[in-house]
Order: C-alpha cells, then structure tokens, then sequence
C-alpha cells in the first residue's frame, strides 16, 4: 500500500473514513441505539483488562493459525457480516479479497451490496447471514442459493429488535438513488470528493439495493422493501433454529448469544458455533459488552461448540484478551469497515496486519507460542468485570441490607 494511505492504528483508519465518507454514511457506520451504552462499553471494557507478560520465555515465531467451521484460518479474526451500503463501490468483494489475501474467512450480510456468487469467487471462505425474514419457504429458497453459490458456513442472526432511535440522530437513509435524491445528497457527497470520484469513476451510483434477498441474477429488493418485511415477519423460535440448521446441515453459527441458558439451548439444537454479540451494540441499549459475558457462556459450552465473539475489537491485544478468555477467534465488523472507507481491498488487508501485528506482540509479551495456548491467567481481569447472564440462581447471593 503507498505509504500515505497506509495507517499504523484502527483508530487512524476512523478518523481517515470519517474524512472521506459522507457524513450520513459515517454515521451508519457508527450506528449504535439509544444512548450507545452497549456500543461504548463493548470498547472499553478491553480497556479494564489487562495483561499479565512474562519477563523471559518469549519464542522467536509464534502461530496464529486456527481453524473455524471448518476453515482453515491463518489468525483468529474473521470479517463479520455488516449489511452496509455505499462505504465502496467494490463492497464486499474488495473485502472478501482481502480476507482471502491474508487468509481468512468472511461472514457476508443477507443485506449486503454484491451478490454472493460474486463475493464468494473472491473468497471461498465464506459465511452466509441471515436474518429471519420471510416465511420457512422463502428463507429456506435463500440458504438454498447461498449451497449453490458454495457457502462454507451459515450464521443466523436473530438479536435484531428494530430499535431505531439514538440521542444524536439517525442518519436519513434515502428509499432509493433517483434523480431526487442525488440533488439532495449532492452537498453532501461534494463535500467528499475522494468517496465522490469512487462511485463517479463506475457511473453506477450506490443502489441500496439487496441482491441476496432475491433470486441469483436479479438486482433484489430495495433495502427498505426489505427491511420492511423483515419487521413483518414473525420472530423465530428455538424449533424454527433447529430447523434450519437440519436443512442447511453444515457448518452453522447462531450468532448474538448473550446468556449461558440460550448458549445451552443453542448446543442442543445442534448448532456447530455459536458468536457471542449483541450486535456491535446496535440493538438492545443496556446490554453489557461481550467481553464480560464471554467467559461464563465460554466456560460452559466452549467443549461443545465453536465460541466466538465480536464486539469492540480495535486491537491485536483484544483478539489476545477474548482468547484467553475462552474465545476460539473473534469477528470484527467497524474496524474493516473504516478500513474499506479509507482505501479499498488495501485498507481491509492494512486492519488485518494491524491486527495480526498485535497479537504477535501481546504473544510475546505473555510468553506464548501459540494462539492455542493462551490461558484466563494470561489477563488481568478486575473484581467484578464478569457478567454471568442466564445462569440460575444458587441462591447465596447477598441480597442487599435490610
Ligand atoms: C454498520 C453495521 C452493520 C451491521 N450489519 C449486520 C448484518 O447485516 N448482519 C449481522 O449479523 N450483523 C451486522 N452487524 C453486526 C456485526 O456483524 C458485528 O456483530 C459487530 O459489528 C461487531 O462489533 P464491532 O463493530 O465493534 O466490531 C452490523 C454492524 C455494523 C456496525
């Protein structure tokens, strides 16, 4: 990458796609509800962890390699799925190239702007989302296209709870790209030229469309079309999960677990990973940060499923931290997303290194050769930061004075 579009920290890569985007699709990006405590406290919750280095006994290399649902991967970080429109024109095909270069795998968004036989030829590591949307059929006519296109894995999302309003405001979504629209996002966009000459350069402006809730060669649904029969469509239940995990019948993650009783139900449902979210804090304000739930549910299914967590990872030391506290690998969803605004496939691959880079260093620090052999003893972990949710009562709790 040339030096000047390279960036040394996760923190750099937001500032740049904060300059280059326009203001409304930053501000997607950010996203978050309410009063954006989950969003924050998913962050600084890493921040009251700590490590716990070893003076002597560093080896020379270290392997960051792990496998998950049957991928082989070469770090413990995969690209989680964001259902986000108009960051780049190449979308999650420049991401997916990037996740191939540096050897890992991707989860691609039900919601997302490229159809998934086109992201999978640039990676064929790939994840399918979906949300519940749609009757048994219909969802079951989607999993089936993502089989056809050669998806390695699926991951069903269902923590979504439409909350839409957040203290500094929502940004104004247009329906679609017509005439109408481009003059009233012109000030915007002219603001950006970078972002601007990018899409200009494709005479294609952004569609807001979402091409894997269609049919295979078809553009889909505008996104609020969508969206829109997603709110319509009823919740899934456990027996809806167990039975699309019995149709799909490979590797499956449900993703946004939160408590050890849905960790449990999830095992016997028979799901083979399951990610510990609250969906980078966008949904129910008020739920703690991944972080804290991760080693109760990890600790009491971690040698019966795959357990990952996203959520608030910036750094190479937190993928280290989750680790060792139980984590197989993470996801990460804003960090390559400002990656991608920022510059492209190259930003995508510069998070990844940046990422890498930090586990290497944490790795070395604690003295540890292998991703695998990190340990809870590995990390300062302060009184009270666990949150044990879902657990029943043994009731020995204090209960407060009288
Ligand atoms: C802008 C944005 C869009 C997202 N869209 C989806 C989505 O379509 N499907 C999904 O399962 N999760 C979605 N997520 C959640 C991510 O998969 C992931 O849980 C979250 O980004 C992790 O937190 P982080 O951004 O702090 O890394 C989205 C997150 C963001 C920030």
């Amino acid at each position: 990458m040339a030096r000047d579009t390279w960036f040394e920290t996760v923190a750099i890569a937001q500032q740049r796609a904060k300059r280059r985007l326009p203001k409304s699709v930053y501000s997607s990006l950010i996203s978050a509800s309410e009063k954006g405590i989950t969003v924050a406290d998913n962050v600084d919750a890493f921040s009251e962890l700590g490590f716990a280095p070893h003076v002597v006994g560093a080896t020379q290399t270290r392997d960051l390699s792990t496998t998950l649902m049957g991928q082989e991967l070469s770090l413990p970080v995969i690209i989680a799925p964001t259902g986000v429109q108009a960051v780049h024109p190449d979308g999650e095909v420049a991401v997916a190239r990037a996740a191939a270069a540096r050897g890992t795998a991707m989860g691609l968004s039900s919601f997302a702007s490229k159809p998934i036989e086109e992201v999978i030829a640039a990676n064929p590591k790939l994840f399918f989302q979906v949300y519940w949307l749609g009757s048994r059929d219909v969802i079951a006519e989607r999993v089936e296209r993502a089989r056809q296109a050669g998806a390695a894995g699926l991951i069903v999302t269902t923590d979504w709870t439409f909350s839409h309003g957040r203290d500094w405001g929502s940004p104004k979504i247009p329906e679609q790209m017509n005439v109408r629209t481009m003059l009233r996002l012109f000030p915007e966009a002219i603001a950006r030229p970078g972002w601007l000459w990018a899409y200009a350069k494709t005479l294609r402006p952004p569609t807001l469309r979402v091409p894997n809730q269609g049919r295979r060669g078809e553009p889909g649904p505008p996104f609020f079309t969508a969206y829109g029969q997603w709110m319509a469509t009823p919740p899934p239940t456990w027996d809806d999960i167990a039975w699309l995990r019995e149709l799909w019948g490979g590797p499956f993650m449900l993703k946004g677990v939160m408590r050890v009783d849905d960790a449990r139900r999830a095992v016997d449902v028979g799901v083979s990973a399951i990610s510990v979210s609250n969906h980078g804090g966008n949904n129910l304000d008020g739920t703690p940060a991944t972080i804290r739930a991760l080693p109760t549910v990890a600790a009491a299914v971690g040698d019966q499923v795959e357990v990952v967590l996203d959520g608030g990872i910036r750094r190479g030391g937190d993928v280290v931290k989750a680790l060792a506290l139980g984590a197989r690998a993470v996801m990460i969803g804003r960090a390559y997303l400002w990656g991608l605004a920022a510059a492209g496939q190259a930003g995508v691959e510069n998070v990844l290194d940046i990422l890498r880079g930090g586990i290497e260093s944490a790795l070395m620090g604690l003295g540890r050769a292998s991703v695998h052999d990190l340990i809870p003893d590995d990390i300062v972990v302060p009184a009270g930061f666990v949150r044990a949710l879902g657990v029943p009562s043994t009731g020995d709790e204090e209960t407060g004075p009288d």
